[in-house]
């Protein structure tokens, strides 16, 4: 078990920067996901905490220790690739002993035939075989030890790739999309499988990914980057009920959090195309800013309810049925956007509907794209529904 700090990372390839100035404390026994767009940087950095890039500027300390000018071997990391990167000639099981024999085997230990005369290779092999079957135990590999690569699953492949970095028992996991070449149900099956891992190990884990259900549903803490920068570091819930950037909204949440640029009347008022939304703000009058409205922020109004500033009137175009829920896509003044109701019953495409929403649930975005308080949101006074009949 160990802690991470992170202190100013910096990196450049050449002329391009991408990272800047990252400050990270990963606790002992964290589940930590790096979560961001593709090219943010995100390997990068979980390559340079592992030491298989050296960074530019900063510097990195686990347990208090500054491991900057340690080789990968010697930071008592292991990591997982998103390839797997197992030894195509080599069984399961001897790609599983892999880090152990190099760790207490000298090279020349290690040769065929010369190995033979070795009196500590014949004490320590049996001890890593022991080592080898009791990881292939906990992740139900044992029955493949003999195979080859070529002769697994992707997910079995995977389960290999996770053993081979087990084995060392590492006090940090560092994990580079480990779950994305799996087909979507095997990884639905593994994010449970990696979970649980973390639970029994209670080892820190540093998982990256461009998955923002694998962010939210894995770690304890979600560190979202964007351009080689850490935009939000906090509890996934944290993150989805106040994300701190339009992007941290836009990136996490499925569907999409719903966007609308606004701009803000001489009342502090947010206007959407000119008609107040009935959402009352911190930023200057004149100004322009970015409303955010969860899909489940927004609900239909019945026909009879009193209408306020927060009813808007849309134009529904699709009804995604999902089973247990429908999405609608609907327009609103040339903006799409996505409602989740429990039921689409009598409602069609082509049909007008008044939407509502209670304004202490915008999310409130400034012009550079930063969260901006909702000043002293009224209380709704719409009745909401999330249902309504057909309107014609
Ligand atoms: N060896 C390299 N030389 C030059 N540029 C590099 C090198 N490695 C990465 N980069 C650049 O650094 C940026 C960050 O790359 P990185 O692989 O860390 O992104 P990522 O967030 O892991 O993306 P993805 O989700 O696609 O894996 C990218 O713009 C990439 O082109
Ligand atoms: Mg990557």
């Amino acid at each position: 078990m160990a802690r991470v700090e992170l202190r100013s990372i910096g990196k450049s390839f050449g002329e391009t920067t991408v990272l800047s100035n990252i400050d990270l404390d990963i606790a002992d026994g964290e589940f930590l996901t790096l979560v961001g767009p593709s090219g943010c940087g995100k390997s990068t950095l979980i390559r340079i905490i592992a030491g298989l890039e050296p960074h530019t500027s900063g510097s990195i300390h686990i347990d208090g220790a500054p491991v900057d000018h340690l080789r990968p071997h010697e930071r008592r990391v292991a990591m997982v690739f998103q390839n797997y990167a197992l030894y195509p000639h080599m069984s399961v099981h001897a790609n599983m002993a892999l880090p152990l024999t190099m760790q207490h085997l000298s090279p020349w230990e290690r040769v065929p035939l010369l190995r033979l005369a070795s009196a500590r290779r014949r004490r320590v092999m049996p001890e890593i075989g022991r080592e080898v079957r009791s990881v292939a135990a906990q992740l139900q590999i044992e029955a493949l030890l003999a195979r080859r690569p070529a002769q697994l699953s992707g997910g079995q492949r995977q389960r290999v790739a996770l053993g081979r970095a087990m084995v060392r028992h590492p006090d940090v996991f560092l994990m580079d999309e480990p779950l994305s070449n799996l087909d979507a149900k095997l990884r639905v099956h593994m994010r449970s499988e990696l979970t649980d891992l973390h639970h029994r190990l209670k080892t820190t884990f540093i998982y990256v990914t461009h998955d923002q259900v694998e962010a939210m549903t894995m770690a304890d803490r979600v560190a979202m980057m964007d351009s080689g920068r850490i935009l939000q570091l906090g509890t996934p819930t944290e993150l989805y009920a106040r994300p701190a950037n339009v992007k941290v909204a836009q990136f996490i949440g499925s569907p999409a959090i719903n966007l609308l640029p606004v701009r803000i009347s001489d009342g502090g008022m947010a206007e959407l195309s000119g008609r107040p939304i009935g959402v009352r703000t911190a930023l200057s009058a004149g100004s322009v800013g970015t409303i955010g409205l969860r899909p489940e922020a927004l609900c239909l109004l019945l026909p009879d309810s009193p209408r306020d500033a927060a009813s808007l009137d849309a134009r529904l175009r699709r009804i995604e049925n999902l089973g247990a829920e429908c999405m609608l896509y609907l327009d609103l003044e040339g903006h799409t956007v996505i409602v989740r109701v429990a039921s689409a019953a009598g409602l069609l495409p082509g049909d007008v509907v008044a939407l509502g929403f209670d304004p202490a649930s915008a999310h409130v975005f400034d012009a550079a794209g930063d969260r901006a308080e909702a000043a002293q949101p009224a209380p709704p006074t719409v009745r909401l529904a999330s249902r309504v009949p057909a309107a014609s």
